[in-house]
């Protein structure tokens, strides 16, 4: 060996964290470099707060063999005493022995008990000070954490805090830019924030319900809820006369409106080069959603009549819910459609134009659909 390439024996430990993964697997890596000096870490979480429901929500996770005690959970922070004396005293919890926990309540902490874990140190996440989530060490031994363990686990906790920070700007910035190009447009008179939010709730009662069979993780599953309301952004290119026609459109006129999705992945390029976002790995889950929500399982949709499984599973998911919406909603075009006919109408789509597994994911659902009906309905516009 040269003296030269003696000087270069080393391979940074963490060097595949340079590279663009998922949050997901970024953690699982970590966890792989904890255990060396840590065998006793079981798993890794994390759990995002939305300070806006105050609701918790599990988002990532590591675990020894895999088998999640607490994937797509969610629950309103207030259901979790444990939890929340950890955000009042602002510091790490540490639990050498979960036993202590009443086995009677239904929270986080205590579903991990029931796994099997014996301890937990639980540090909450800040961002420029503001309560973003928790990161959970979780270990089947009791009693593994000394003060000596727990200062390399801090390191390693700050490390996973500014990771998931760097995701949720990520997203934060390329939502808000999105949003700024369409309501730039008279587009966003047309299609009104609770098609927004109904669209999103369909998408992710899909994704959970397909989660385990089509291996979606719960940080796909948030982004297909974030972005599938997207899909349409396209349309911002269309002109007034076509996109507003209060009847149906002739041919020529529907060719035009078939340019929707290639827009509408030529404005995310865009948007993603402005904010130099183009490396942020999930941006794929919105251009897809964006290019391939009118694609047929059949290979006659558009724009590249892809077929079956050459559709991305986040695309298909929010084929079905645009459409279902579409038919039960308003339009300058047509009048909504009661559920039942819609869901026929799904049915009959279903294996042709929509995926069948989708189609099903939403149909053993109707009690959820209604709920989420209920809860963002159109205001009435006289
Ligand atoms: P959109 O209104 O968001 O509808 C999305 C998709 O829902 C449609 O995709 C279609 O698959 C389904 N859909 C909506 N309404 C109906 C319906 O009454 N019957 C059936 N069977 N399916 C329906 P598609 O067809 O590719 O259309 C894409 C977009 O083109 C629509 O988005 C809408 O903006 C526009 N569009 C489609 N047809 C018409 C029309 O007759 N008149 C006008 N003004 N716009 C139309
Ligand atoms: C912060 O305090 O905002 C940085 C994140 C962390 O290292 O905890
Ligand atoms: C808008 O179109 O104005 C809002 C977009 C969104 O929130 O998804
Ligand atoms: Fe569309
Ligand atoms: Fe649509």
């Amino acid at each position: 060996m040269s003296q030269e390439e003696d000087l270069f024996i080393h391979q940074d430990t963490l060097a595949k964290l340079h590279e663009n993964l998922p949050l997901t697997e970024k953690l699982s890596f970590l966890h792989q470099v904890i255990r060396q000096d840590f065998p006793f870490i079981d798993r890794l979480a994390i759990a995002l707060f939305d300070e806006k429901t105050e609701i918790l929500k599990t988002y990532a996770h590591s675990t020894e063999g895999n088998d999640s005690p607490v994937t797509t959970y969610e629950a309103p922070l207030s259901a979790a005493p444990s939890l929340r004396a950890i955000i009042e005293h602002r510091r790490p919890r540490l639990v050498q022995d979960l036993n202590i926990f009443d086995k009677g309540t239904q929270e986080h902490t205590q579903r991990v008990a029931t796994k099997g874990y014996k301890a937990s140190y639980t540090m909450p996440l800040y961002q420029s000070g503001t309560f973003i989530g928790f990161l959970f060490f979780n270990s089947l031994q009791a009693h593994p954490f000394e003060p000596k363990i727990l200062r390399q686990l801090d390191i390693y906790g700050h490390l996973i805090a500014l990771m998931v920070i760097n995701e949720l700007t990520a997203i934060r910035t390329l939502l808000a830019a999105v949003r700024a190009a369409r309501s730039m447009t008279h587009y966003r008179d047309l299609e009104t924030g609770s098609h927004i939010d109904r669209t999103a709730h369909y998408a992710r009662l899909i994704a959970r319900e397909l989660a385990s069979s089509y291996n979606i993780t719960d940080e796909q599953i948030e982004h297909i809820f974030l972005f599938s309301p997207m899909h349409d952004v396209g349309k911002i290119g269309i002109p007034d006369n076509i996109l507003r026609k209060p009847g149906k459109l002739d041919e020529a006129e529907f060719d035009v409106m078939k340019t929707h999705p290639a827009k509408g992945r030529e404005i995310i390029d865009a948007v993603l080069e402005d904010f130099s976002l183009e490396t942020f790995g999930h941006a794929n889950i919105l251009r897809n959603i964006a290019e391939f929500h009118h694609e047929a399982i059949d290979g006659s949709g558009y724009p590249n009549g892809l077929k079956g499984d050459e559709i991305p599973i986040e695309a298909r998911i929010s084929a079905v819910a645009d459409v279902f919406d579409a038919l039960t909603s308003r339009r300058t075009y047509k009048a909504p459609w009661e559920n039942e006919k819609a869901f026929a109408m799904l049915r009959k789509m279903s294996n042709a134009k929509l995926d069948y597994d989708c189609v099903e994911a939403l149909l053993k659902n109707t009690d959820k659909v209604l709920e989420i009906q209920q809860c963002f309905r159109d205001e009435e516009i006289v």
